[in-house]
């Protein structure tokens, strides 16, 4: 019985062996030949693959361990990469807090800028303030000559973009410009010039970094006469365009020493130089705290006034590549004619106020 079973069970697996290699019951005698030849055969195949692989120099199964090395390949691979990309991003952040650090510890560039309402005054000033937008680390110091700061000026200062003090002083009536005199007969923008000064002085401390510029709201500035002003030691200066009925005026110089100036008008003055024409060290400034423009003073001495207590000539640092180069110019703007809206106004049909112009 038990032998039986064991005979049944062998044969039902040689019938499936065989049916599998010969597709069909196989007789008696080729049993037992059929599985030899299969087991010899797996038994070579087998060596013959163990062969192989010690050829290779793996006594293994290797085929495993080749895969995960290429997997291995590859997950160090992705990590590389990501490696590389998280390089690449910190080396982005560290350039932008780099120039970031350079832009903050950048000396500031404080630009004084005196203003009194006029038709072109809107038109001046944000002229003005898009040009200062390109330069960086800039403060402006706007100051009305008016009893009040007025709305055009607040809503254009708040709306430009620019990092900005708005302050107002009325010139004392004596020293005003009447409407028909010519522009030349007092000095403009006394007061508000020493106003920013002032504010310089109750609002910066002496350790920080900066240049004060007087920028008059109708010249014409590149942006290059920022960037030669902005490390300024004490005074710095440069030629400036179109002025004293020259094509320009310009400190000479020697030896990279100011010697002197091209000037036709008063050149005995101590320092006959435009306001456009030079900035002053923060510092400077802070350190002098009573160096001011001087609002009695004949005309042309204004920019005298403030430096005759602060610098020397030989002291001047000559910029624009030793004052050969013009980078800005003292244009100004013609006053519009308003015949028309004039005589319409007397008929009660002048332009909507309400609209700025
Ligand atoms: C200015 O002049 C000095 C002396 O002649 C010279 O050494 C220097 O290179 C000049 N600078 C520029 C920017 O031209």
């Amino acid at each position: 019985m038990e032998r039986e079973r064991a005979v049944g069970n062998s044969e039902s697996v040689r019938c499936r062996l065989s049916s599998c290699l010969l597709g069909r019951r196989p007789a008696g005698p080729m049993k037992i030949r059929l599985k030899n030849i299969f087991v010899i055969y797996f038994i070579v195949s087998v060596i013959g693959l163990l062969y192989a692989l010690m050829q290779l120099g793996q006594p293994c199964d290797c085929s495993h361990h080749l895969k995960s090395t290429s997997e291995l390949i590859h997950a160090k691979d992705k990590k590389i990469s990501q490696l590389q990309n998280e390089l690449k991003r910190l080396e982005a952040v560290g350039k932008a807090e780099r120039q970031h650090i350079a832009t903050v510890t950048l000396p500031t560039i404080y630009a004084i800028t005196p203003t009194y309402s006029r038709l072109v005054q809107k038109a001046e000033l944000l002229r003005l303030s898009q040009t200062f937008l390109h330069v960086k680390n800039f403060h402006w110091i706007v100051v009305e000559d008016s009893a009040t700061t007025t709305r055009l000026v607040a809503d254009l200062l708040t709306q430009s973009g620019l990092k900005f003090t708005h302050l107002n002083m009325e010139t004392p009536q004596d020293y005003k410009l009447k409407q028909n005199d010519p522009n030349w007969l007092k000095p403009r923008g006394v007061e508000q010039r020493n106003l920013g000064l002032q504010w310089l002085r109750e609002n910066r401390e002496l350790s920080e970094e900066g240049v004060v510029y007087f920028a008059d709201d109708d010249n014409t500035y590149s942006l290059q006469v920022f960037e030669e002003m902005r490390f300024t030691q004490r005074v710095s200066v440069w030629p400036v365009g179109l002025v004293g009925g020259l094509r320009f005026e310009r400190p000479l110089v020697e030896k990279g020493k100011v010697v002197g100036f091209y000037t036709a008008w008063k050149p005995n003055r101590p320092f006959p130089m435009d306001m456009a024409g030079f900035a002053v060290a923060l510092q400077l400034l802070l350190a002098n705290r009573e160096a001011k423009f001087d609002l009695l003073v004949e005309r042309g001495y204004l920019e005298s006034s403030l430096l005759q207590s602060l610098v020397s000539i030989e002291e001047l640092e000559p910029k624009a590549d030793n004052c050969t180069k013009v980078l800005v110019w003292h244009t100004r703007t013609e006053k519009p004619k308003m015949k028309q809206e004039e005589l319409l106004q007397k008929q009660g049909l002048g332009s909507d106020i309400n609209i700025d112009v």
